[in-house]
């Protein structure tokens, strides 16, 4: 009787770890599924995570020190958790903008050398929210040859990858390999919300360099949950299987289509060659990317914001951000 319950109880955690362990070797067998095939170990470039904005928010505790005077860039108009996050660390916030003149994406490569000195931690968004705009392979190496030159972390939110029209964005890790296939500096963030429209599930990864993921998981085994057996479960299944993720994306074109066709909306979704999520078509929404300055092909989820946005909602709070980093691109 005894052994037997023994028995099962050791199979039982056998189980258990199979699981946890199963939605790794998902997640990499994914990345490799995208060229790049050997690039990153399960057992020490991955961490699950209970959805990229939980991930997102702990990278900046973990790659960060208040007492260094540290600075985090951020695109602007950005998600909104990488200014949360970037506060919660008490850190020095510096928006970047990311308008027509910069291909709406943050130029990192041309601010101060002397600023970025100082950097910790920046944050870059491919497909970007709200606008919808792609890195090219170029400019993600040129990010990852600056991250490397000035040593900070380059925290690369890739959870709109699979929402594309043509061809698949280029990622963060084509780059790092067109690089060498070095993970320095590198953390990239994925996310099954908007891959599999399962934002309520929980399930997310990042992958990178080994001692940056390793400072991740202290923190947010620290602070966080980790991503529940049974979320594990249907995640691995998620994360190994395409034709939900095509019919997705299938789904995602019908409705820019009919966004196309519909008057209120045409403005704002002239059909980017990758979207972010969805809810642009809010007033508010559209009032926060004029100004901004976003272009109007953007779609976006409801919580993009810009620093200008962000700086009228702090104004009714207790915390003030600096007019200096709000007025422009540097
Ligand atoms: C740019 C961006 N990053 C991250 C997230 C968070 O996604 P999740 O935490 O569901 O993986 C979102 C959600 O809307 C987003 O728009």
């Amino acid at each position: 009787m005894i052994g037997e319950r023994l028995n099962n109880a050791i199979n039982e955690q056998i189980k258990n770890e199979l699981e946890s362990y199963y939605i790794y070797l998902s997640m990499a067998a994914w990345l490799h599924s995208r060229s790049l095939d050997g690039m990153v170990d399960p057992e020490t470039d991955v961490l699950a995570v209970p959805g990229t904005r939980e991930g997102l928010f702990f990278a900046a505790l973990a790659n960060t020190s208040a007492d260094h005077a540290d600075a985090v860039l951020i695109p602007n108009p950005c998600y909104h958790v990488y200014y949360s996050a970037t506060a919660a660390a008490g850190v020095e916030p510096v928006f970047v903008s990311a308008t027509a003149e910069t291909g709406f994406q943050p130029d990192y490569t041309a601010l101060d050398p002397a600023l970025l000195d100082r950097v910790s931690l920046a944050y870059y968004c491919t497909p970007s929210n709200p606008q919808g705009a792609i890195a090219d392979l170029d400019q993600l190496k040129a990010l990852i040859r600056l991250a490397r030159k000035h040593d900070f972390t380059v925290a690369i939110d890739e959870c709109y990858a699979e929402i594309y029209t043509e061809a698949p964005p280029p990622g963060a890790l084509q780059a790092a390999v067109a690089l060498g296939g070095a993970l320095d500096n590198l953390l990239v963030f994925h996310s099954l919300s908007k891959r599999s429209s399962a934002p309520g599930l929980r399930c997310g990864f990042a992958a990178g360099d080994a001692k940056r993921i390793e400072a991740l998981a202290v923190m947010m085994s620290t602070g966080g949950a980790g991503v529940p057996l049974p979320v594990c479960a249907a995640g691995a299944r998620l994360w190994r299987e395409e034709d939900h993720a095509r019919a997705n994306r299938a789904c995602y074109q019908e409705n820019f289509a009919i966004a196309e066709r519909v008057p209120a909306t045409a403005s704002i979704s002239a059909n980017p060659a990758a979207g972010s999520s969805c809810g642009s078509r809010s007033a508010t929404a559209r009032r926060q990317r004029s100004s901004c300055g976003a272009r109007p092909a953007s779609r976006c989820c409801p919580a993009p914001i810009c620093a200008k946005a962000l700086a009228a909602r702090a104004a009714q709070t207790t915390r003030k951000i600096p007019a200096r980093l709000i007025s422009g691109s540097r």
